[in-house]
């Protein structure tokens, strides 16, 4: 048993799509949250840049006495997870492409055209690639690019029409040339847009990482037999800037959860609180 929090990060709030999962899962398990808002978006930063981010950010959680981290972005997992890995040995570092590719793996098939949207970075990573054909190389894969998505999710542009054209402007043409009929949402803000996909490209099969993560953060709690068996009664969400959009959608996601969320906004170029 272990009962202290489970880290998660993303460049913004595009990781909390995975704390409803996390809380219908694992009920027991406290989160520390750190959306590094101030500096989103990462998809299109160099590599270098989202390398030594990262680092402050696991840095700051595993200060916060965290058990686990969990990469709630497909940008940094694409791109430092073995590194973050190497650096930490001393504590599990989970990413969220992985099961994602698992789960593709295990149920599409030769006949399937599985598209994967996400960042710049993401998907010249071509890490969904590597990891998915590692499992099954008979599986048809294309990949495309949709970086103006994440600001306009940032900024809460999300159930209105320049959304659906932002949209349609990315995956009009992926989709019907290549054939998609299912699609990976390769970035955590991209479950937020899921009902204008789902609108849009009616019987589209969506495969959303945000959920599937979860699969991975329980296997790895039971290997370490690190579960937490005390009820949670708050949660602690950190912003590099405290916007009202990250406020506004982690109020959503605990209205009537019967649990205190704090707030909290952290300054990491000079690290000091600025609650
Ligand atoms: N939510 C992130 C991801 O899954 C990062 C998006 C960004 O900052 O560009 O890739």
């Amino acid at each position: 048993m272990d009962n202290r929090p489970i880290g998660f990060f993303d460049s913004g709030l595009g990781g909390l799509t995975c704390v409803p999962y996390l809380m219908e899962a694992l009920p027991n398990e406290r989160i520390i949250y750190f959306g590094d808002t101030a500096r989103t978006p990462y998809g299109s930063k160099g590599i270098s840049t989202i390398r030594n981010f990262s680092m402050q950010i696991a840095d700051f959680l595993i200060n916060e006495n965290v058990k686990m981290i969990v990469i709630a972005c497909n940008t940094v997992s694409s791109t430092c997870l073995d590194e973050l890995q190497q650096k930490y040995p001393q504590i599990p570092i989970i990413g969220i492409i992985e099961p994602t590719a698992k789960v593709t793996a295990e149920t599409c098939n030769e006949q399937d055209h599985i598209g994967v949207m996400g960042t710049k970075v993401t998907i010249k990573s071509k890490a969904y690639e590597k990891l998915i054909y590692n499992l099954n190389p008979k599986l048809n894969l294309y990949s495309t690019p949709s970086p103006a998505l994440v600001p306009l999710i940032e900024e809460g542009i999300i159930q209105n029409e320049i959304m659906d054209l932002s949209i349609k402007y990315y995956l009009d043409h992926f989709i019907s040339y290549n054939k998609i009929n299912t699609l990976i949402l390769g970035c955590t803000h991209y479950p937020l847009i899921r009902k204008n996909i789902g609108k849009i490209y009616s019987g589209l099969r969506i495969i959303n990482p945000s959920a599937e993560i979860i699969q991975s953060i329980i296997a790895e709690l039971k290997a370490k037999d690190i579960f937490s068996d005390e009820p949670v009664f708050d949660n602690t969400f950190y912003a590099s800037d405290l916007s009202e959009n990250f406020v506004n959608m982690i109020n959503r996601i605990f209205e009537n959860s019967g649990f205190k969320v704090v707030f909290k906004s952290f300054d990491l170029e000079t690290p000091q609180m600025r609650c």
